[in-house]
């Protein structure tokens, strides 16, 4: 059986757990090149909205494949993870669904109950960026899933953060694999055929409420899948999909402003000298389509351009951009044993979520194949418009929208967050607040006509992983279409 795994964290290639902190830093920075590269190259800009073009070869109105899902539902049960704490109160399912029979594809699932009123809980769908990482490895075990893995690799700790916890009913994630013509488009549809087949696996949840979420480039994914779905919906005589809102997070939504957005935020926080960003800024054009058109400073603006970001990513020295104020991990000094608490964030966890996923008993546990599991693989790409803000705007008018930036994320940062739904232009009907959790400051809130855009503050790129109390308290008032707390009674 071919799996595809879309649900990766594409802008984590840092992430391997086998690079040295070095050679880490230097492949980030030539992913980085070769993705800005790639877009001048490859993905010329589509002015239309992205479902408006799918929408002209087909009507999405012929039925897709929904196959027998009789007895799955109790076969993907999850007795009991390896190594899992006592006293776990919820149950758990994961296992494959085929999405397309004639090329034996399927898709990976992780499915965790809310412990206390589940029946009444909305279904909330998580998806990981991509291509080229697993949601499993990091969405499920190191950001929002119910348990992270000690540092012995092999036993597992409650995060009691988890949002399946405290109004938040569902969570699943999705593997990925290095599936090689896989796109955009194809994740949109292979989504919806999923999500299809799942709810005739999970018939008590056809007609509950669905929130979409994700991360990183789930920037595309989230808003493509959604407006997917919509359009699907108007036009089905299959399972109509309750699809009530979207929240994305670090989200990489165009590319343009999403990197220039980069570079102000690496120079604002003092992570690049002055002429540097002055070099960006005079040659890269941010504001025309493939980057960097010629501002009449230089024939060569685009070589200088190139230069000077490579100059920028350099500049900053071996930090963790996905949070720039927090330890890396040496993974030659971690001390298996001790046991992991959800409040200290732990630089090192995806090297224990590694030995995890690849002890057999755990495989076999969570009704995966016998496999070598590495965290991220190599994928081909072969559509990504280069905005899904057309996606964005058009969803905003019809369902929740949150759009939400962990504020130390150094890679798909606040400052490009911010820049991008500036071009919306929407009028502001809740101005800027901070919001409370623990009595603290967990970010600021602003509520724009049909979007919502908040910070957790001192949340890095994965916003869970970095503040877990911060990121529960947001997500939980997401979705109960409400703001964020304000502070607690003097
Ligand atoms: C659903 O619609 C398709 C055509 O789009 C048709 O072939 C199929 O028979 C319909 N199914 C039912 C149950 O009406
Ligand atoms: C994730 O996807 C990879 C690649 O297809 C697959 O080999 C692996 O078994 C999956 N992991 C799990 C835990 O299912
Ligand atoms: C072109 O780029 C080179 C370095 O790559 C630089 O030395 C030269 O001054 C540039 N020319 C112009 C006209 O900016
Ligand atoms: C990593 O830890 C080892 C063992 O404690 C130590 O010798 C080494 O200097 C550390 N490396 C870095 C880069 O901190």
């Amino acid at each position: 059986m071919e799996v595809t795994a879309i649900w990766l964290l594409l802008l984590l290639p840092c992430s391997f757990p086998n690079f040295l902190i070095s050679s880490c830093m230097g492949n980030q920075i030539d992913y980085l090149n070769r993705l800005v590269a790639s877009r001048r190259s490859s993905n010329p800009p589509r002015p239309e909205s992205w479902a408006q073009l799918d929408d002209q070869g087909n009507s999405h109105s012929s039925p897709v494949f929904v196959g027998s899902q009789k007895g799955l539902m109790q076969a993907d049960k999850i007795d009991k993870l390896p190594g899992q704490p006592e006293g776990v109160d919820f149950d758990q399912y994961a296992g494959y669904v085929t999405v397309d029979p004639v090329a034996d594809r399927a898709l990976f699932y992780f499915f965790v109950e809310s412990p206390v009123n589940s029946p009444n809980k909305p279904l909330v769908l998580w998806l990981n960026g991509g291509p080229g990482c697993s949601s499993l490895g990091y969405g499920a075990m190191q950001e929002l899933g119910p348990f992270r893995v000690n540092s012995d690799g092999k036993t597992l700790y409650r995060n009691e953060y988890a949002w399946n916890n405290a109004g938040v009913g569902f969570s699943y994630s999705k593997n990925s694999s290095d599936y090689t013509q896989v796109g955009d488009k194809r994740t949109a549809e292979d989504s919806y055929v999923f999500l299809l087949n799942w709810l005739e696996r999970f018939p008590q949840y056809k007609t509950r409420d669905l929130f979409i979420t994700g991360e990183s480039y789930a920037g595309h994914y989230v808003p493509q899948l959604a407006s997917y779905i919509l359009s699907r919906n108007k036009n089905t005589n299959q399972t109509v999909v309750n699809l009530k809102g979207i929240a994305i997070g670090n989200a990489w939504i165009d590319d343009n402003i999403c990197t220039k957005g980069l570079f102000d935020y690496l120079w604002t926080h003092a992570l690049n000298s002055d002429e540097t960003n002055e070099g960006v800024n005079k040659y890269c054009d941010f504001a025309s389509q493939d980057l960097v058109t010629n501002k009449a400073v230089a024939k060569n603006a685009t070589d200088q351009c190139d230069q000077y970001q490579s100059r920028a990513l350099t500049e900053m020295g071996d930090i963790d951009l996905y949070g720039i104020y927090s330890p890396l991990c040496n993974s030659s000094a971690i001390k298996p044993g001790s046991d992991g608490n959800v409040l200290n964030f732990d630089p090192c966890s995806d090297v224990h979520v590694k030995s995890y996923l690849n002890l057999a008993k755990v495989q076999a546990a969570l009704h995966a194949k016998a496999t070598k599991w590495s965290a991220c693989s190599g994928v081909g790409w072969t559509d990504s418009p280069t905005s899904t803000l057309p996606e964005i705007r058009d969803l905003a008018k019809v369902i929740r929208v949150w759009i939400y930036s962990g504020d130390t994320d150094g890679r798909v940062p606040v400052t490009s967050s911010r820049y991008a739904i500036k071009t919306l232009q929407l009028p502001v009907e809740t101005a800027w607040q901070p919001w409370y959790s623990d009595s603290e400051v967990g970010g600021y809130v602003v509520g724009y006509k049909g979007v919502v855009f908040t910070t957790v503050r001192g949340a890095g790129h994965t916003v869970p992983s970095y503040q877990p109390a911060r990121a529960l308290t947001m997500i939980a008032s997401f979705l109960q279409g409400k703001l964020p707390p304000g502070p607690p009674p003097s």
